[in-house]
This record gives C-alpha cells, structure tokens and sequence, in this order.
C-alpha cells in the first residue's frame, strides 16, 4: 500500500502550534467558484477545522475582529452581524438567522504537527494559475 503523502494533494496552512484550543482562527485566501473569499481554520475540541468566512444569512464575513470568530464562552462560531450561531465541529447553524444551513467547509488534515488544506473542485487556492508558457527562444540569442 503506498505511504500516504498529504502534503502531495494538500497545501500546507500552518504548524499545528499556530492553533491553539478555542485561540483565533488562521485566515486564508481561497476562490470558490473564480470569487476571492476568505477562508479560516480554528481549533476547537482539539480538532482542526476549516470553514468559507461567509455568513447563510447574507454573504458577509463571520469574524468580528480578525480572526475572532468564537462566542464568550468559546462553544460557538457567532456572527458578528445579527449573530447566527453556529457548531464548530460541523458547521450547522444552531441559532439565530442562519437557517437550517451549514457553514462551507474546507477540508483540512492535520499530519505531523503541520495543518493542511485540500483544494476541491469549487474551493481552488487563491493563487491558482496556470503557469505561463515559456517566452519563445530569441532567434538572435547567442546561446
Ligand atoms: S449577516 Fe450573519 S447573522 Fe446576519
């Protein structure tokens, strides 16, 4: 069986260390579908987890400052707008105007004391490109 490689498939986000239990959240820029959006990873529970920073109820970011994203008593994500409340561990939206919707999640792994995230078909990395062709050969390059 081939030895499982996450860091072939996944990018690498961070050392484990950067996130502490219930500490703020890492943000990263992802596109989903083309669209910049911010992304975040917190720890809760001991587990890492990873959302879109984008509210069910209107499309604005969580955080109520950078980063922040977890209630007083550290048990929820809160919206800082009209405070939708939702589970860290799987997104679930358990109160306030957020319906009975999920927050997006991005798939995150943590191996070896380093977290890494897992583009998908509609979540890509911010900086996806294809890379350029080389510049064609100079006829007069003396090389
Ligand atoms: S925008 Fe998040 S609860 Fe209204």
């Amino acid at each position: 069986m081939p030895e499982t490689r996450p860091e072939a498939d996944g990018l690498r986000l961070c050392e484990s260390a950067a996130l502490t239990e219930d500490g703020p959240a890492l943000l990263f820029d992802v596109r989903q579908y083309g669209r910049p959006l911010r992304a975040f990873a917190l720890r809760h529970r001991g587990r890492v987890v990873a959302y879109l920073n984008r509210c069910l109820h209107v499309p604005v970011e969580l955080d109520w400052q950078p980063g922040q994203f977890l209630d007083a008593e550290r048990q929820h994500i809160v919206c800082a707008v009209h405070g939708a409340t939702y589970d860290p561990q799987d997104g679930r939206c358990v109160a306030g105007p957020g319906g009975r919707g999920r927050l997006t999640a991005v798939e995150v792994r943590e191996v070896d004391g380093r977290v890494y995230w897992y583009p998908s078909r509609d979540i890509r990395p911010a900086t996806d490109t294809v890379p350029d062709a080389p510049p064609p050969r100079d006829s007069h390059d003396p090389r």
